[in-house]
This record gives structure tokens, sequence and C-alpha cells, in this order.
């Protein structure tokens, strides 16, 4: 029986090697395209942002110098992945490859080298999901008229399998410690309650903890903690993140585009949480071209680490950011070490005049590191998602 079920995974793993060797050469043409068009794109933007950074630290020792980009091309082993990727199908109704999406990440082989696309059917998956380090090049990807749900509701003081409480850390539904992850069209979930004024109700939908992870058309629903960015150069476009308290919370060195913020903050909150503890630590939120909406007052961040960095640009406020602005989360030392900023943001709550003197009106060069994809050295690994 076991040297059936083996010869069964062989032909399946032979068939999708086949399939995509045949589709490969029409793959390669467009990806060929996309990577000498975008690379030499960024290297003439890198040389151009360098030049004004030396410039700049030469006219002045600047205390918070933007982060240089890092490296120039795509990464080769990035680029191997692309080239031999294959798709697996998980289906609640025994359609797919696999029933659950457990099951299927359980298909792939540890240090695999290819990019596995995991094509997730509707439905909502109950399900939680540890995508360890050993797994690189995973794809979630749904389908944007029915996105699939995956969704649980372990909080940071519930019980885990030790006896011991989860914390916050343990208590996403999903959580990646892998590299190279991308999602797109998946709805990330917590439904655990955050009621005003009990401890231990951090409850995060999505952790990400893995380097060079990118999220499109995603959704994010939770309440305190929702979406922790952990740490590592994350990219998110066209997301809906919800949440009360520190909803986007870490020490990520984040892009976040054309996304929606939703809080539904029942009490003053934050809506972020960054947790950069070091001048020199190459991490903060960017926000561009997004827009802040919901039903809670909030700060647009308060500072976890003395040296918290967040920018906003180009984004639509609503009234309920709090004309503060900004929260030192009670220590002053706090001021004059984060770098809050914003630049060309507009709507009721992106109002200067009610600021905390030590947010930051960005000039276009000093918000110039931080508004493009090279802001997370994206040139380097950001690929078209199909
Ligand atoms: C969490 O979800 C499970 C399964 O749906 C349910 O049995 C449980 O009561 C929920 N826990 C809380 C605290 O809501
Ligand atoms: C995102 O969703 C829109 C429809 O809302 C769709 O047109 C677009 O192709 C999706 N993007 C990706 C990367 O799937
Ligand atoms: C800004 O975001 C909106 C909504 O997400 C999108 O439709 C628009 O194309 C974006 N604009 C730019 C310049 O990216
Ligand atoms: C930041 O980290 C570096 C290297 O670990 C250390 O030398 C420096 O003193 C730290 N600076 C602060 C302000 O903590
Ligand atoms: C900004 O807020 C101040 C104080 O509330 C108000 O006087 C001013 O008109 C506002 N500016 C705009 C452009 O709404």
């Amino acid at each position: 029986m076991a040297s059936a079920s083996t010869l069964i995974v062989l032909l399946f793993f032979l068939s999708m090697l086949l399939m995509s060797l045949t589709s490969q050469e029409k793959d390669n043409e467009n990806f060929d395209e996309w990577i000498s068009l975008n690379v030499k794109h960024y290297n003439s933007r890198k040389r151009e942002t360098s030049l004004k950074w030396m410039q700049e630290s030469i006219k002045h020792k600047k205390q918070h110098a933007p982060p240089a980009p890092v490296s120039s091309s795509l990464d080769p082993k990035l680029i191997y992945a692309e080239m031999n990727k294959m798709i697996i199908s998980v289906s609640q109704d025994g359609s797919g490859n696999f029933n659950t999406i457990k099951e299927a990440l359980a298909s792939i082989p540890l240090y695999n080298k290819r990019r596995v696309i995991l094509d997730i059917k509707p439905g909502v998956y109950r399900e939680k999901i540890n995508i360890p380090r050993s797994l690189p090049f995973v794809t979630f990807r749904g389908d944007s008229s029915n996105p699939p749900r995956i969704t649980g509701n372990d909080t940071a003081s519930a019980t885990g399998t030790g006896g011991t409480p989860l914390k916050t850390f343990q208590s996403a539904t999903v959580s990646v410690d892998a590299d190279y992850f991308i999602a797109i069209n998946v709805i990330f979930e917590n439904t655990a309650p955050h009621v005003v004024g009990t401890a231990g109700e951090q409850a995060v939908a999505l952790r990400i903890s893995g380097n060079k992870a990118a999220f499109y058309n995603c959704s994010f629903y939770g309440s305190q903690d929702t979406l922790y960015d952990h740490k590592g150069l994350h990219y998110f476009n066209n997301c809906f993140i919800q949440g009360s308290v520190d909803f986007i919370f870490g020490y990520g060195r984040s892009l976040y585009e054309n996304c929606q913020l939703n809080s539904v903050a029942k009490k003053v909150a934050s809506l972020t949480a960054q947790k950069r503890t070091n001048s020199s630590i190459l991490s903060g939120f960017s926000f561009k071209n997004s827009t802040i909406t919901g039903t809670g007052s909030v700060y647009l961040g308060r500072a976890w680490g003395d040296y918290s960095r967040v920018i906003f640009s180009y984004t639509y406020m609503d009234n309920i950011v709090l004309p503060l602005g900004w929260n030192d989360w009670g220590k002053t030392i706090r001021d004059s070490r984060v770098y809050y900023g914003e630049y060309r943001c507009s709507g009721p709550g992106a109002n200067m005049t009610g600021r905390v003197p030590w947010a930051r009106i960005l000039n276009d060069e000093e918000a110039m590191p931080f508004i493009e994809t090279y802001y997370v050295d994206g040139n380097s690994w950001l690929m078209h998602p199909y």
C-alpha cells in the first residue's frame, strides 16, 4: 500500500513538472521582459537617490538618515523558483489536490526551491496555519470575486498546548516564518473580540516574520493587534486592514500602497505601533495612497520603540484621526527620537494644526526614500504576482 501511494505522489509531481515545463516558455518571455524593465528602472532611480542622500549627509549630519537601498537586481534563487513554479489546488469539496491548506503545505518538500502556488478555492477555512522557515516560496492565491477566508479566534491569553498562555505571537490564525511568501485575494481573520478594559485579548489574524513577502488584494480582519508586521521587508498592495487597538504593529520595514485602514476602536486607540528600538535599524512602516476610515478615534501611531518610524504619504485621513496625530506612549524621551512623517495627505484628519510638535511635515526630498518600492528593496524581489 505504501508503495502505491508513493507512486501516486510521484506521478502527481511528475505531471506538475510537465505542466510547468510546457507553460514555461510563454512565462519566461513575460518574465524576462518584466525583469529588464523593472531592474533598469530601479538602477536609474537608485543612482539618483543615493546621490541625493550623499549630498544631504555631507551638508548636515542627519540623525535620521533614510535607509539606502541595498541591492540592485533580482535574487538569483527567486529567479530559479519562479521559472520552476508549480500550482496545487485546495478545495473543501474534494475537487482539488487537497482538502485543507495544511495538507497542501505538508506535501511541499522541506527547503523546496520552487515557487509553489496554492490555488485556494472559495470557502471558510478554519485552520491555524504556520509556514515554517523551511518552506520558502509559497503563494496563497484566491479568486478575487470570492476570496477564501482563513479564520480563527485565538487570543494571547488562550491556553496553548503546553498549558501556558499563547501570548500575542502565537495567537495568529496564520503565521509565516518563511521567506518569499505571497498572498493574493485572501482574507485573513481573527474573530476574537476586544472588550475595553480586559487584558490578554491581543488576537492576531496574520503574523509575517519572513523576509520579502508581498500581499495583493488581501483583507485582514481583527480587533486588537490584527496584523503583526513582525520583521523583514514587506509589501502590501490594495489591502483592507481592520482593527481596534495597535492593529498594524511590529518591527517590519514595509510599504503599504493603495490600502484601506479601517478603525473599529471603541475607545481612543492607535492605528500603528511600530517598534524600532535603535536609530540604526532600517525598519518602519510607510503608507502611500491609502485611506483611513472607520468609527473609532485613532492616533496614526504610538511609539512602541524609542525610534518608532511611520510615514503617511498621499493618504486620505477621515476625521477619526485625532488632531494630535501621534502618541509617545507616555515617554517624552521618544518625542525627539521617533520619526513620524506626513507628506501630501488629505482629508479632515490630515489637518496639521493640532499635531504634536514632533510630527514632521516632510518635504519632497525627505519623503522620497519612503514612497516607492525601493523603500523595501522591492526591485530585488517583488514579482508580478502571477
Ligand atoms: C472560538 O471558536 C470556536 C470554534 O468556532 C468556538 O467553539 C469558541 O467558543 C470560540 N471562542 C471564543 C472565545 O469565542
Ligand atoms: C485585485 O482585485 C481586482 C478586482 O477587485 C482585480 O481586477 C485584480 O486583478 C486583482 N489583483 C490581483 C493581483 O489579483
Ligand atoms: C490610489 O489608490 C486607489 C484606490 O486604492 C487606486 O484606485 C489608485 O489607482 C491609486 N493611485 C495610484 C497613483 O496608485
Ligand atoms: C544601536 O545599535 C548599535 C549596534 O548594535 C549600537 O552600537 C548603538 O549604540 C545603538 N544605539 C542606540 C541609540 O541604542
Ligand atoms: C485646521 O484646523 C484648524 C483648527 O481646528 C482650523 O481652524 C482650520 O480651518 C483647519 N484647516 C482646514 C484646511 O480645514
